[in-house]
């Protein structure tokens, strides 16, 4: 099935025009190169408040199934995408954030400093991302394949029954 995607690139500096996003147009190409589709994109500040207000309009407008975000999860004093991630969602979804962690660990010990979260806020998934484009595509390219099946079952799609056990349908 298509999924219809969100991309949010959290980085003080791409918000200030002060460095290219790299992160999310790349995101934007490999969910697009899989066959999904983009609605929305848009680069925000470091500031908890404004992440927070785009994820919720993002997902009360029924417009986007699954929201992305790139940046913000490490252990800088200003990395609060996962804290503005929690304060929208409604039910968290460790298993996809746990997923994402432990696939990467086998790439670099480095992954340990990512504080990504995932979960969801009406019939919307949202998954923390690294804020490298390296690193949100390696973990990208490891999530896409469930994704079709996660959304139909946030949607209560009948599909669903026959996608338990198959991958990438
Ligand atoms: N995950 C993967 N798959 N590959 C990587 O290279 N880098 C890590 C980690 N996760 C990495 C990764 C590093 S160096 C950091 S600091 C954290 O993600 C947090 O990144 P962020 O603050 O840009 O979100």
């Amino acid at each position: 099935m298509t999924v219809r995607f969100s991309v949010l690139t959290v980085s003080d500096r791409s918000a200030r025009g002060e460095r290219e996003d790299l992160a999310g147009p790349a995101l934007v190409k490999q969910v697009e190169t899989a066959g999904h589709r983009i609605v929305h994109i848009a680069i925000v500040a470091d500031e908890a408040a404004d992440i927070s207000r785009v994820l919720t309009i993002w997902c009360d407008s029924g417009e986007t199934d699954v929201i992305l975000t790139t940046g913000g999860t490490g252990f800088a004093p200003r990395d609060v995408t996962p804290e503005a991630t929690a304060a929208v969602i409604q039910r968290s979804a460790p298993g996809i954030a746990e997923a994402a962690r432990a696939f990467s660990l086998q790439l670099t010990p480095h992954a340990m400093l990512s504080r990504n979260a995932a979960g969801i806020r009406g019939r919307t998934l949202i998954i923390n991302l690294p804020g490298s484009p390296k690193a949100s595509r390696e973990i990208l390219d490891y999530l896409l394949p469930v994704l079709s099946h996660a959304v139909e079952l946030l949607k209560d799609d009948p599909r669903a029954e026959q996608g338990h056990g198959k991958i990438g349908v």
